[in-house]
This record gives structure tokens, sequence and C-alpha cells, in this order.
């Protein structure tokens, strides 16, 4: 696409144009949604020449291919595939590098469907699953075997926020051969370009930051040069397409995700300030704040945070918390982060944490800080944290 033309522009830029080319399309600027199973051939000829840039709905559409194009120049990637979910992305990048026999490391603090889809149908095909501590960094080394094929990370885990040293465990791994699995959801490729940071598969739940208003379901994995076409094999293999009107939102959310995120990121930095000095918290789980003990990593390989933190209370009463939660007017309960509105849940890692243990000094809540007024949201908190104290 003419979007090559902006490539060696700065990102905002780039974020503007890239997979867009409106002399194609008649002059329109966004990329229409094409939808379709069957592609005519003009001919026999071409047909049989299996050329054609078009062939089958599975195979792409200049909707598709607009988005990948886009997301593979903002990640710095040689290939990017579209699925209809992060999590059937999380799946089709671990069946990317893993087959029958081996054996994968995944961060005890991955995202909890993660963890799942390992524990059930990678083990049913034969693929064993280790978890490891996620501040493991260069000392993942202990636990490669002679069959392992991939380490996973997320970084910041899900929920409980620890901080990963990604190029540490990507030089070691390397030396093995392995594949780097990244879900990189939580920073996007805006703020950790996991590729140049040593990640192989970096993928991203668009359902969040991409699409930034509730309304889609999406996943993306970016490939470096290395994997790109084992990626694209696996990918056409399984046909896991993304929904046509899920992607053409998608590109629309792209030309403003930097926008949203850096306000997401003052918003989320405003609130877990704030959430740090109130008597109910114990402590607040947000890597760019100093207090945390991985900021140090964010500080060096991350561009930024979005508004996605966690923190852990003060001991109290489970009535307590869900009479809190059951009183905020703003904050919505609700799972998938990442739109314009604000959102907590409360969440207990115990049961499933393998290699870790999880054991906080009080109840843990997630907060997903959106777009609203911060004194609107601090005034709400405040009055919800009323119930929290209250004695009845
Ligand atoms: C870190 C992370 N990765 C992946 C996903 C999965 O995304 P999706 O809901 O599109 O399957 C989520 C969803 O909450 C998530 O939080």
């Amino acid at each position: 696409m003419s979007s090559d033309q902006f490539k060696d522009m700065r990102r905002k830029t780039r974020l503007v144009h890239a997979g867009r080319d409106p002399s194609v399309q008649h002059g329109f600027i966004n990329t229409p949604i094409y939808r379709g199973s069957t592609v005519l051939f003009p001919d026999v000829a071409t047909l049989r020449s299996n050329n054609q840039r078009y062939t089958y709905g599975t195979k792409g559409t200049p909707t598709t291919d607009a988005l990948e194009q886009a997301w593979s120049e903002l990640a710095g990637a040689a290939e990017t595939v579209l699925t209809p979910t992060g999590l059937a992305a999380i799946s089709l990048a671990l069946l990317t590098c893993a087959s029958a026999g081996q054996h994968i490391l995944v961060t005890d603090s991955a995202y909890g469907p993660t963890r799942h889809f390992c524990n059930s149908v990678l083990k049913r095909m034969g693929i064993e699953t280790s978890y490891y501590d996620p501040l493991i960094g260069a000392g993942i080394e202990a636990l490669i075997k002679p069959n392992t094929a991939a380490v996973l990370v997320e970084a910041p885990g899900s929920q409980s926020f620890e901080m990963q040293d990604v190029p540490a465990i990507a030089d070691v791994a390397h030396r093995y051969n392995l594949c780097v699995v990244m879900d990189n959801t939580w920073a996007t490729p805006l703020f950790f370009p996991p590729h140049e940071r040593g990640v192989d598969l970096a993928v991203e739940a668009g359902t969040k930051y991409l699409s930034g208003h509730s309304d889609l379901m999406l996943g993306l994995i970016s490939a470096n040069k290395a994997w790109a076409k084992r990626l694209r094999d696996t990918f056409n293999a399984m046909a896991l397409c993304a929904g046509p009107e899920d992607v053409f939102l998608a590109l629309r959310g792209l030309r403003t995700m930097e926008l949203r995120l850096r306000e997401a990121e003052q918003q989320g930095l405003t609130l877990a300030h704030w959430l740090s000095e109130r008597p109910e918290v114990s402590r607040v789980l947000h890597p760019a704040l100093p207090s945390h003990a991985g900021h140090d990593i964010w500080k060096r390989d991350f561009l930024g945070s979005s508004g996605l933190f966690s923190l852990i209370l003060k001991p109290c009463a489970q009535e307590k918390v869900d009479a809190f939660l059951n009183n905020l007017r703003l904050f919505g309960l609700g799972y998938s982060w990442g739109g314009f509105e604000s959102l907590v849940i409360p969440f207990d890692c115990s049961s499933y944490r393998t290699a870790t243990t999880w054991a906080p000094e009080g109840p843990a809540l997630r907060f997903q800080i959106g777009l609203e007024d911060s004194e609107d949201l601090k005034d709400d908190l405040d009055r919800a944290f009323k119930f929290l104290r209250s004695s009845t």
C-alpha cells in the first residue's frame, strides 16, 4: 500500500497513515468492509496460476490486509495475523510454536484462560506446561528441558501486575532456540515494542485498547522474521479468521489509540497515586509507581503505562468489599477492559497459582480507569469507601 511513503516518519504520523491507501478506493479515507467467502477469478489461467492476491474469504480481504499491515508497521513486525479474540490469538501463537511431545514454560502470572488452554487442550495434545515465577529473569535457564519449545511471558502479570524482565528471558530462550511468546495486551506495541525487546510472537487482545470502545472482539499476533512464515502457515491451516466488522472498527480505533492510551495513562496514574494514599488501601500494584517492585524494569523497557492496575485493601470482611463495589456509580463491574469507561473487579489468584503463592494481606481489586473526569471518579470512590469502613 502507498502508506509505505510514511514509513520513515514519526509514529503519530504513521498511526494516521498505516495500512491506508485512498487512491485505490476512489479517494475515500478509510478502507471499507469487504465481506465475502467466494472470490472470482477472471479466467482459468489466473485460477490455475495461484497468484491472484485474493482467492477465498479465509485467505484475507483488503480490510484484513489494511489492519495486518498497519499493525506490523506499528509493532515492528514482519507479519501479523488477525483472530476472532485475544484468547484465540494466544492459542494460535502457542500452536504455532509447540508440537506434541514438547514442553512450554508459562509465567505463573498469565491471563487465566491462557492457563486453561495449556492445562486442557495442549495437555490433551501431548504438550506439557510448566509454570514459572514471573520474577525469574535469566533464571529461566534452569527450567529449560531438552524438549522445551517456547516461553510465554506477560508483563505486567494479569491482575497481579508482576513486572517481567522480558529481554533477559528472551536472551536465554534464544540461546536454546526457544520461541518467546508475549501477551502484550496491557502495554500494546505503543508502550512496549515487543520485537525490539526479543519477543518472537507478540499477542494483543485487540478487544481492549485497540477497540477502546468495548464493542468488538479481536486478537492480533505479530511475528518477527524468524517466525513469520510458520505463523501464517498455522493461521492458514486453521482459518481462525476475525469478523470483517470488528476489523473495520479496530482500524478506526487504531487512528486514535495513542491519544486514548496517553489519556488512560494520565488518568490511571492520577487515580493510582490518589488510591495509594487512601487509609483503606494497603498498596497499589502499578508498575509506573516507584513503590512497585518492578518499577526499574518498567522504566527501562516500557514507553508508558496504561489505565489498568490493581490494589490490595487493608484486611477487611468480604461483605464490606461487596458493599463498596455495589455502591460505586461510575465503576462498572466487568471483566473486559480497555474501553472508555471505568471498571472494577474483585480477584483472587490463590486457587490457581502453582509456581508462586498469592497471599496478599487483604482483598484485591483490579481497576480500569476510563475517560471520565478524574475528580468525579475520586468523588465516587470516596463515597463508596464509606461503605467499606461502616460498622453496619
Ligand atoms: C491480558 C489479557 N490477554 C488476553 C485477553 C483475552 O482477550 P479476549 O477477551 O479478546 O479473548 C484478556 C482479556 O481480558 C486479557 O486481559
